[in-house]
């Protein structure tokens, strides 16, 4: 039984929690190079906090959990926190998006505590220019990520590939022949112009996804039938961008995605910002603080309305468009959010 269903009878089931603001990267297109302003450390919400609000969320229908950040192995806790919520009746799927450099050390840990699978973030293959799009940070950790991630079997492991005009776009077939020897499924992402803290990132960037698939289709991928065969479940099937492609015999797949070819009808998910903001769309401005409210001792009862209120406060349509020109101001950035 769910309560969590939205003025245009979208079902809400997937809520992606950001449990940090910081990052152990600085990646051109995410932040500038002296990062983003960090919010204090006591208004951030602490493990118990966070596990509080999915608990009571799953209790009203929450079912799929994404922890994202910043980065969110960084947060001190993490594992604990994976542990509490793989204990929530309810929630039978946790999930998180990390650049993947301290996985070396924490994949088994966060396995045995019962996170299913991860999204890492991958944009090149080569080791300078690595350094150049995150301006820290190795590739060869990274890469001993997705080894201990495998060997400890969180799968299906997925890679994130935002794609750059001219610092990586020449590596988009090297990185699509990745999945004709490993079990990944790597997701061609359309770089989106966000403004930072009054920090760019241009428009020139920007290649478009279509542009991308063309060419992976020219190395003799070929659709794949439907997003059932990625191991999505039916409930999830609609609800995401990505269009799926595979090479003949390939071990992986292929997926593109870009906010513009976002389906607002199909969307399921809400977002919990690291400092208790709960927001019922990425693209609009409303958001309704919990933190508040659970620091003054407010019941259970009364943080399940406020999530039902979130949920009712979401809008029909994310502006894409205006997100994309309305700037500075007002536009939340990715590293702040969690994507
Ligand atoms: N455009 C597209 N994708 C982005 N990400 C971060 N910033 C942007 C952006 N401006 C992606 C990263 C990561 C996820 C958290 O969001 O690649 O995989
Ligand atoms: Fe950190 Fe991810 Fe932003 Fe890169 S894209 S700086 S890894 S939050």
């Amino acid at each position: 039984m769910t309560r969590l269903v939205d003025s245009f009878r979208r079902k809400i089931t997937y809520l992606r929690v950001s449990v940090t603001d910081k990052c152990n990267l600085r990646c051109i297109y995410c932040m500038p190079e002296e990062g983003v302003m960090l919010k204090s450390h006591s208004d951030i919400l602490r493990i118990e906090e966070l596990a509080r609000i999915v608990d009571i969320a799953s209790q009203l229908g929450i079912t799929h959990v994404r922890l994202t950040g910043g980065e969110p192995l960084v947060r001190q806790g993490i594992v604990t926190l994976v542990g509490v919520l793989s204990e929530i009746p309810g929630i039978s799927d946790i999930s998180m998006t990390t650049n993947g450099l301290l996985l070396p050390g924490l994949a088994r840990p966060l396995c045995e505590a019962g996170l299913h699978r991860v999204n890492v973030s991958l944009d090149t293959l080569r080791p300078e220019r690595f350094q150049k799009i995150t301006r820290r940070g190795d590739l060869e950790s990274v890469f001993a990520g997705l080894d201990a991630i495998e060997a400890v079997g969180l799968s299906p492991v997925k890679i994130n590939t935002v794609v750059l005009k001219g610092i990586n776009d020449d590596e988009v077939e090297d990185i699509a022949m990745l999945t004709k020897e490993r079990q990944w499924t790597v997701r061609f992402i359309e770089f989106m112009p966000f403004w930072n803290n009054g920090w760019k990132f241009g428009e020139r960037y920007v290649v478009p996804i279509r542009e991308i698939r063309d060419r992976i289709m020219a190395q003799g991928a070929y659709p794949v039938e439907s997003d059932i065969a990625q191991g999505k479940r039916k409930d999830e099937v609609g609800a995401g961008p990505a269009k799926y492609v595979k090479f003949p015999d390939a071990e992986g797949s292929i997926g593109f995605i870009s906010m513009k070819d976002h389906i607002c009808s199909g969307c399921n998910r809400i977002r919990l910002t690291a400092d208790g903001l709960l927001l019922p769309c990425l693209l609009s401005d409303i958001s309704v603080d919990l933190r508040t409210p659970l620091r003054e001792g407010a019941k259970d009862d009364v943080i399940a309305e406020l999530i039902c209120k979130a949920v009712s406060l979401k809008p029909e349509n994310g502006q894409v468009a205006q997100a994309m020109v309305a700037c500075p101001g007002g536009n939340p950035s990715l590293s702040k959010i969690g994507g």
